[in-house]
């Protein structure tokens, strides 16, 4: 990055399968900033909870849970990659079963403190793009940056169908349709920080836009935020 600039914060919240992540990364890439997918963390949660067959309405066993549960991100090529109490658990918790419990895990309060107050740690130094469901609104309310995705249902579903088929998994459009809705639903009524567009955020339907046109017209925000004339493309 040229010197002299000014490091920014972008939160990057939205609807599952809606493509945070791809342009988070690809934004953080080109910035030479930090990529959090906040995400991952709930669903490190999840996979724990689910191996250890905790019952999560016991706010009790769940404390206990929480307290043994370390997650951990390292990166490796620009990619994230999220630790489970030392155990590399990234491929792990994108597998499908996870989806079926994430979202009830993040209804709960003791969880999203616990990752919330780790989220901001990551966020002390400035220079992150970090994407999710309560970044702009919670997380960081003050992000200098805040883009908030949307896309049409089919094209959401058609996006997972495919990235799950590219890493050998087999599941139906029809499940994954289910399972997106299910999620958004309980993602946006939860009490506790339910995912909404923050009133600063600017929105971005990306249906029909390419990763690369997202990647510019985020790119061209955040340039503006930062002072374009200090930047190099
Ligand atoms: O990849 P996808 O968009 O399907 O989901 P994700 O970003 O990996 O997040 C999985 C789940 O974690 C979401 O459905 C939410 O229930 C929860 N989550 C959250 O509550 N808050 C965040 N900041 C990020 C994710």
């Amino acid at each position: 990055m040229p010197t002299g600039h000014r490091k920014i914060i972008i939160a990057i919240d939205g609807y599952s399968a809606c493509g945070k992540s791809t342009l988070a990364r690809a934004l953080a890439k080109r910035l030479h900033y930090l990529h959090i997918d906040s995400g991952a963390m709930y669903r490190a949660v999840s996979l724990y909870v689910m191996q250890h067959q905790i019952d999560i309405h016991d706010p009790s066993v769940m404390a206990d849970a929480l307290s043994n549960i370390s997650i951990h991100l390292s990166f490796e090529n620009d990619a994230q990659v999220t630790w489970l109490n030392h155990e590399n658990v990234e491929e792990a918790i994108r597998e499908p079963r996870i989806n079926q419990i994430v979202s009830d895990v993040s209804t709960l309060s003791a969880v999203r403190k616990e990752m919330v107050a780790q989220q901001r740690r990551l966020g002390r130094n400035k220079g992150i793009v970090m994407d999710g469901r309560d970044i702009g609104t919670v997380v960081f309310p003050d992000a200098d940056l805040k883009l908030f995705l949307v896309s049409e249902l089919e094209v959401r579903v058609e996006r997972r169908w495919l990235e799950l088929q590219k890493k050998g998994i087999e599941v139906s459009r029809e499940e994954i349709k289910e399972n997106l809705l299910l999620r958004d639903n309980i993602d946006s009524t939860r009490a506790d920080s339910p995912l909404r567009k923050a009133a600063d955020a600017t929105e971005i339907d990306t249906s029909y836009l390419t990763p690369e046109e997202q990647l510019q017209i985020a790119y061209d925000l955040a340039r503006s935020m930062m002072g374009h004339q200090e930047l190099e493309d």
